[in-house]
């Protein structure tokens, strides 16, 4: 089946008032393919700010985290429902950065994932591998753990509100782009897994995303493989190249 494409930018801890209204209006102003969806994600303090400043209805606007439970006395976490008052509808949810160094767990990620989903807040969910997994051949049994962590969480129609996010850790900030060949086949075991493990339909329509050191130059490339329905972008999705990006599959 067509998969929509879809290509999220992750600024991670960057940006300013003038940086990110700068970001914006250039996504505003840019010539962007109308078939990809597309999410920015800024830092917790600009998510109104960002989400006043969008004009494209292709384009909406993401949390990089968020708390499973109900308001209360939960010092400093980001509410679902707050997210959801305010007008932001996504979140991404176990990036690796908070894995290794905040340790949120597969069983914290897949909590996170099913109470945002319940709050109404769709998830850009995150899996991966470090190098030394990878180098000792581990590479598809951690990502199959992860994933199985994830589904022990979520069922039916909450893959609807799911989309994937493959980032090889060693890939991430290094400028070391995976080869086409590395994120293809983690793409494909991925929707493999999904196939074996929850459904035929939910492995056809999940978007899987590839994230790591993607750019303007190499994200046509990457963009051309059967299983690569988009991107998750950190540096470059505070650059200008980022219309190039989310125009790769042109
Ligand atoms: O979430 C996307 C991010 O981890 C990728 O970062 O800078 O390698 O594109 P970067």
């Amino acid at each position: 089946m067509a998969r929509k494409f879809f290509v999220g930018g992750n600024f991670k801890m960057n940006g300013t008032k003038e940086s990110i209204k700068s970001i914006v209006k250039n996504l505003n102003d840019a010539q962007l393919d109308s078939n990809v969806e597309v999410v920015i994600a800024p830092p917790a303090l600009y998510l109104q700010l960002t989400a006043d400043s969008v004009t494209k209805s292709n384009i909406a606007v993401s949390a990089q985290n968020v708390y499973d439970k109900p308001n209360g006395a939960y010092t400093g976490e980001i509410s679902v429902s707050q997210l959801k008052d305010s007008g932001i509808h996504w979140t991404i949810l176990g990036h690796s950065e908070r894995r290794t160094l905040l340790k949120e767990t597969d069983e914290v990620v897949a909590s996170k994932t099913k109470f945002a989903i319940d709050g109404g807040v769709s998830v850009i969910w995150c899996c991966g591998e470090s190098l030394e997994e990878r180098e000792s051949g581990n590479t598809i049994s951690v990502i199959e753990k992860q994933l199985a962590a994830l589904a022990s969480k979520v069922s039916g129609a909450d893959w609807d509100k799911i989309v994937i996010a493959y980032e090889p850790i060693w890939a991430i900030g290094t400028g070391k782009v995976a080869t086409v060949q590395q994120a293809q086949e983690v793409h494909e075991a991925i929707r493999n897994w999904l196939k074996a493990n929850v459904s035929d339909e939910v492995a056809d329509k999940t978007r899987i995303l590839y994230g790591g050191s993607v750019n303007g130059k190499n994200c046509k490339e990457l963009a051309k493989e059967k299983d690569i329905d988009g991107f998750l972008v950190g540096g470059a999705s505070l650059k200008p190249e980022f219309v190039d990006i989310v125009n790769s599959n042109l």
